[in-house]
């Protein structure tokens, strides 16, 4: 098997599937684009981001919205959750990806201690994540309680997209993976939702909540809501991009639709090169420099 790895400039350009209603390539997808959306019963979509040549494809893809998200802890860096990523490494990746992108909205997790402590701290690494990383937006995770931090961001300039439902920074707490907003727990979903949008989101995420409680928040905001197994009822979709592309090992989780399978076809690759290696037919005499 043969997998050209060609320059960038070398691909024929993907036409972008961009509905009308969002910027054409090159200009720039903004907050108020997706606020649009939601306005005129139109979708997004989001996927995660953690260096240069793949949010480029995405970008030129149309995604919408690109998340360097903290997941890269465990997808990049190989930790075994998303509580011990520094907010040096996600200034890291976020180089990386607003570097790769023209057309997206870049949006940056605030990683677990960079914004817990106090609205100023979340200001401060927000800045950091932008003035360094070249990010558009952070987000950050947890409810009514963060509101001040909201605020604050947002009064400093700075666009917030909110996280609620479950939180993996709050695993611990949670009790594991678990769908969080179930039954009674869906009127304190929609109360912390209300919240951050007053403080100034411009967006809230849902992540593992039931359908039901998720419509109950979309419905109950103005702003665009983002869901990952959440349901259709969000205006935007969010999948972390090892999971959609399916380059990790195992099933996945149930609200993960893959679509393609990297992991086999990179195996694949790799063992056609080994084996060529071995046998002595690679390097080939078109490989090879004259002298
Ligand atoms: O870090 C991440 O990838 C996320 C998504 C799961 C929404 O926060």
């Amino acid at each position: 098997m043969c997998i050209s790895l060609l320059p960038m400039s070398a691909h024929p350009s993907t036409p972008a599937q961009t509905p009308a209603q969002f910027p054409a390539p090159g200009a720039r997808v903004r907050v108020h684009h997706l606020q649009k959306a939601k306005v005129e019963g139109r979708k997004f979509a989001m996927l995660t981001a953690y260096d240069t040549m793949m949010a480029n494809i995405f970008d030129e893809a149309g995604i919408e919205v690109l998340l360097v998200g903290d997941s890269a802890a465990n997808t990049v860096v190989g930790y075994s959750s998303t509580l011990p990523i520094s907010l040096e490494e996600m200034i890291i990746f976020a180089k990386a990806v607003t570097s790769g992108v023209k057309r997206a909205l870049v949006v940056c997790d605030m990683p677990f201690g960079s914004y817990e402590v106090s609205p100023e701290q979340a200001v401060a690494s927000a800045v950091r994540l932008m003035k360094e990383g070249g990010v558009h937006a952070v987000k950050l995770e947890g409810g009514e309680y963060f509101a001040p931090h909201v605020r604050a961001l947002v009064a400093a300039g700075i666009p917030v997209m909110a996280h609620i439902g479950f939180t993996p920074q709050s695993e611990h707490a949670l009790g594991g993976y678990r769908v969080q907003g179930r039954g009674d727990a869906a009127d304190a979903m929609v109360k912390d939702a209300q919240a951050l949008e007053a403080a100034g989101a411009f967006s809230v995420l849902m992540e593992m909540v039931p359908t039901a409680t998720a419509k109950r928040v979309d419905e109950s905001l103005h702003v665009p809501t983002v869901g990952i197994g959440a349901g259709a009822v969000t205006t935007g979709q969010v999948l972390v991009w090892q999971d959609m592309l399916g380059l990790g090992a195992g099933k996945g989780a149930r609200f993960v639709k893959k679509y393609a399978d990297l992991r086999s076809i990179v195996s694949q690759a790799a063992t056609a090169y080994h084996q060529d290696v071995l046998g002595g037919s690679f390097p080939a005499p078109e490989h090879e420099f004259e002298d």
